[in-house]
């Protein structure tokens, strides 16, 4: 049977509550082929978000390209992702289209090696010295496709997990979008990304490379009153009561973010197990259990950092007391660092790690169920 709630992924429409502005900003900015920056930490709704207006759009008619760039390590992987990313949805699997994989072969002035997924979508493999002195070509020309095979229709590539450009080659690949996206005059790029710092650091402000392209929508957290109604909803659905006061718990102790929010609301529901309500008592049990279940996982984060004792003292102090005055002289002195590089480089790493996240303008712990285990393990 389909579950109550969902966390972890993104979300179907069954699970996917609120956003109702961002949605509407969002297609239509798609369909208007402005850019858009999507920015928020980690696990607000970003991809579930871009999702919908995926299949808005393509109702419409418009022609969506998705590309994930999570894994992209290096310019030959970007490159490829996105062809691939461009050819799913311009060409579809192959088979009843061969003579449109030659005219799109036709447009990329750098001819790739061609290999059929097992689902019969297109694979594209480059000579890696070649791609990566002309990675660009391979974007612009995959972004051209895109614009060409929309026709009139609106056109849209979605760069998600966007942040991964700034770590490739020496700078970064920033300046290097802005060129691209300078042509795109007529295709949506929408850039996606988590670890706000490094995203803001490419968008935001006069030296940032991506200033000023497009717009920007910043996810918040999804408001109380939308969510509360989602959760009694949901539960109402599976049988179960769960009152206004009780959904709000749910909600602020899991730091109001939509993921931890499912996370223990799904916990609750089944800590109630046969009964008809879900209860206050439901909740706090439900959260044990979720700390319990993440218990070695979290010993092995924390270990994980046991190369960097910076590291693990800033994360026991936002621990005890999340800030935003993390360079202040007793915030200095409580990690026992010399400077506020030191703090600097620690946050950073701790961040991509998710570890820790600015919400606004406070430094704090990620993840709820991970700040519980540690002031537990820390006494
Ligand atoms: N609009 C929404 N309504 C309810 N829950 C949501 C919504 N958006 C996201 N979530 C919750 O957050 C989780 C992560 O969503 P996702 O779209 O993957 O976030 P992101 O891309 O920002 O990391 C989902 O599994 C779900 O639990
Ligand atoms: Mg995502």
């Amino acid at each position: 049977m389909e579950q109550p709630y969902h966390f972890g992924s993104p979300v179907e429409p069954l699970y996917f509550c609120d956003r109702t502005d961002e949605l509407g900003v969002l297609t239509a900015r798609m369909t208007g082929g402005i850019h858009v920056f999507v920015l928020s930490p980690r696990r607000y709704g970003k991809t579930s978000l871009i999702r919908r207006s995926i299949a808005k759009v393509q109702r419409e008619g418009g022609r969506c390209a998705f590309a994930n760039l999570l894994f992209v390590t290096n310019e030959v992987e970007l490159a490829t992702t996105i062809l691939r990313a461009v050819a799913d949805c311009v060409l579809g699997p192959v088979g009843r289209s061969t003579h449109s994989l030659e005219s799109f072969l036709r447009g990329l002035r750098v001819t790739p090696r061609i290999s059929l997924a097992q689902d019969g979508s297109v694979a594209f493999g480059f000579d890696a010295a070649v791609a990566s002195a002309s990675w660009s070509d391979i974007v612009g020309d995959a972004l051209k496709l895109l614009r060409e095979a929309g026709g009139r229709r609106p056109s849209v590539l979605v760069l998600d997990e966007f942040q991964a450009v700034a770590h490739i080659g020496r700078h970064g690949l920033g300046g290097a979008f802005k060129a691209l996206a300078d042509e795109a005059t007529r295709t949506s790029i929408v850039f996606s990304g988590s670890h706000l710092t490094t995203m803001e650091k490419l968008t935001k402000g006069a030296g940032a490379p991506l200033h000023g392209m497009g717009e920007t929508i910043v996810l918040d957290v999804i408001p109380e009153g939308a969510m509360s109604a989602y959760l009694q909803r949901r539960a109402k659905s599976h049988g179960k009561q769960l009152d206004r006061a009780t959904a709000r718990l749910v909600y602020e102790a899991a730091d109001r973010v939509p993921n931890y929010v499912q996370q223990l609301a799904l916990s609750a529901y089944e800590a109630a197990g046969r009964s008809r309500s879900i209860t206050e008592t439901d909740v706090t049990r439900g959260f044990v259990t979720v700390v319990e279940h993440n218990a070695s996982s979290y010993a092995q984060q924390f270990e994980d950092l046991g190369g960097s004792p910076v590291q693990q003292r800033v994360l026991k102090q936002l621990v005890r007391a999340p800030t935003a005055s993390v360079y202040s002289k007793a915030f200095l002195d409580s990690v026992v660092v010399a400077n506020a590089n030191a703090v600097t480089t620690a946050l950073r790493a701790l961040d991509a790690r998710e570890l820790v996240t600015r919400r606004g303008r406070l430094w704090d712990i990620a993840d709820p169920f991970f700040r519980r285990w540690l002031l537990h393990e820390l006494g």
